[in-house]
């Protein structure tokens, strides 16, 4: 079954959410609150260790219904079961999208072209836990008999953000190994990581689920030669295991065939960190870890596969955002960790959101007329309150913000945390009720200052506050917590797709760039600038002088 492909703004939702949008564009959140006591329980949501928080948005009991009614007339319940099912909902690559698969129990059945593909993900994982366990444990010896002690994850984009997030993410949970990550073809990456590492004791892995990716092959090549001036080839076989789809490639680069773990074409790059592209999170906390994040995950899953629309966080948290994008006319979203551990998920997921949704042809390949995928961007709180926050209180742009933070910490310094949580209430509060001209003006008139000057500054000071948020509140952080917000924000980057008819799982957009590249190297090395646009060839002179 393929995915429907309703244009959004025909069906009577869209029209009745315009108008809707007409009648409620002034109201206010704080009003909102004022006239119905039961707001805040109404609108939030319980469910396992997490608690959602959506009243502080500009949305009342008629805008979700509208949003519900849309989601239902686009076709969202078909499009689930289609994803879920192993449909070949990537249909500009005829593939299945079945990140979904790689965290299911070994007794589902998910079938892709008439086979269950649980039990090779099963047998993959065994193989994974095998190789984990025995680096972990020390029986995996280096070339010279010693125990590993350093990882080198070498992979770009969901080859390496995925990983990279979660290992710093669950950092508190690691054991002996050092993992690092290298993915940037400029080669000072590379040099900062082998300064501080000993090939006697370091196992790299290749993560390329192409293994044609320019930036991860020279890495990979350099780190492999790197490797050899201290080592002999055959070694190479105890100190490099690969992860890719691209069996021929990963052998003809030398990788012994025991150390490479397959992933599938039905996996997405950026939702892979599931398969054995996580095998950096495996070697970093240990397999049983790796499982727990899985396990959570797949809760997430069953939540947004049987919970009803008006319950199933995904469906709400992606359906508000629409709001916002769509008739409020927000450009972008900010995703707002309070712990230092998430100081990697808003880059993360600026490519599960951006790649996925960054499109603008709908399923039939026409112009989209509408606004597809937001811009999401930011930092860990309390840092980003010192950086950017000024501009989402005051600025005159409308930024959605989801605050994520966890009711305990997990070095239970518990005055740090009262502190960082306390931050944490503080600013959705702030962002909602602002400050008004009254209170500015009692306080600068209790400084002792003269009407005249109150005047001067009372503009200045007071805040319209009515700045939407969600707040996320997570018991704590764990693997197991951190899979399922993982897989929050993976299905509502579904539920948004599906609702502005377009193609979330292809990236055709990151190919040009890569093919001009290529065009470009050659024409570096074998100094021959070729026709370009003139500022392009200004540049390649400049840059070859
Ligand atoms: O930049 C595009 C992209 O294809 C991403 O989607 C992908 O995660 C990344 O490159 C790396 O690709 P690969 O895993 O094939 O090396």
């Amino acid at each position: 079954m393929s995915l429907p492909h309703i244009n959004p703004t025909t069906t009577k939702a869209w029209q009745a959410l315009g108008a809707h949008f007409a009648e409620t564009q002034a109201d206010s959140i704080n009003d909102y609150f004022a006239q119905d006591p039961k707001r805040a329980e109404k609108f939030s949501l319980a469910w396992e260790d997490f608690f959602l928080d959506y009243s502080k948005n500009k949305i009342n009991e008629t805008t979700l219904s509208l949003l519900i009614d849309l989601a239902k007339e686009v076709g969202l319940e078909e499009g689930m079961k289609a994803y879920f099912k192993g449909d070949a909902i990537n249909q500009t690559e005829n593939r299945a999208v079945l990140h979904t698969a790689l965290r299911a129990p070994k007794t589902a059945s998910i079938f892709v072209d008439g086979e269950n593909v649980v039990p090779e993900v099963h047998a993959v994982k065994a193989s994974v836990r095998q190789f984990v366990e025995a680096v972990i444990s020390g029986t995996h010896k280096g070339y010279t008999g010693k125990t590993i002690t350093d990882v080198v994850n070498i992979g770009i984009g969901g080859s390496d953000l995925g990983p990279a997030m979660v290992v710093e993410a669950l950092k508190y949970y690691e054991n002996h190994l050092k993992v690092h990550f290298v993915s940037n073809v400029d080669g000072d990456h590379t040099q900062e990581v082998l300064k501080g590492i000993d090939p006697e004791t370091t196992l790299f892995v290749v993560v390329s689920k192409t293994f044609t990716t320019q930036e991860t092959i020279s890495n990979a090549t350099t780190i492999k030669e790197w490797f050899l001036q201290s080592a002999q080839p055959e070694d190479v076989a105890k100190h490099f295991a690969a992860v890719s789809t691209n069996i021929p490639a990963v052998t003809e680069f030398g990788i012994h065939p025991a150390n490479v773990f397959p992933m599938w074409d039905w996996v997405g790059g950026r939702f892979s960190l599931w398969s054995a592209v996580g095998i950096s999170i495996a070697l970093a906390i240990g397999y049983d870890g790796f499982e727990d994040l899985l396990a959570g995950a797949h809760a997430m899953d069953t939540h947004f596969k049987e919970a009803p629309m008006a319950e199933n966080m995904p469906v709400l948290m992606g359906l508000v955002s629409v709001w916002y994008n769509n008739f409020h006319g927000a450009e972008t979203e900010a995703l707002i960790p309070y712990t230092q551990y998430l100081a990697r998920f808003a880059a993360y997921l600026q490519q599960g959101v951006m790649e996925s949704n960054g499109k603008h042809v709908d399923r039939t390949g026409k112009g989209l007329d509408y606004q597809s995928g937001t811009i999401v961007w930011g930092e860990p709180g309390t840092n980003s309150q010192h950086a950017f926050f000024q501009l989402i209180h005051q600025g005159t742009k409308l930024i959605p913000t989801d605050f994520i933070g966890f009711k305990k910490a997990l070095h239970g310094k518990t005055d740090h945390h009262d502190k960082l949580m306390a931050n944490f209430f503080a600013q959705t509060e702030a962002l909602l009720q602002g400050k008004t001209e009254e209170t500015v003006k009692n306080e600068l008139e209790c400084k002792g200052m003269s009407a005249e000057e109150v005047a001067r500054l009372l503009p200045f000071k007071v805040f319209p506050g009515d700045k939407p948020t969600n707040t996320l509140l997570i018991e704590k952080l764990s693997p197991k917590t951190l899979g399922s917000l993982i897989a929050l924000y993976e299905h509502k980057i579904f539920v948004q797709g599906l609702i502005w008819n377009i193609f979330s799982y292809d990236q055709w957009g990151v190919e040009l760039g890569k093919q001009l590249a290529g065009n470009i190297l050659k024409e570096i090395q074998n100094n021959a600038i070729g026709n370009h646009d003139a500022s392009t060839a200004n540049l390649l002179k400049l840059y070859k002088q």
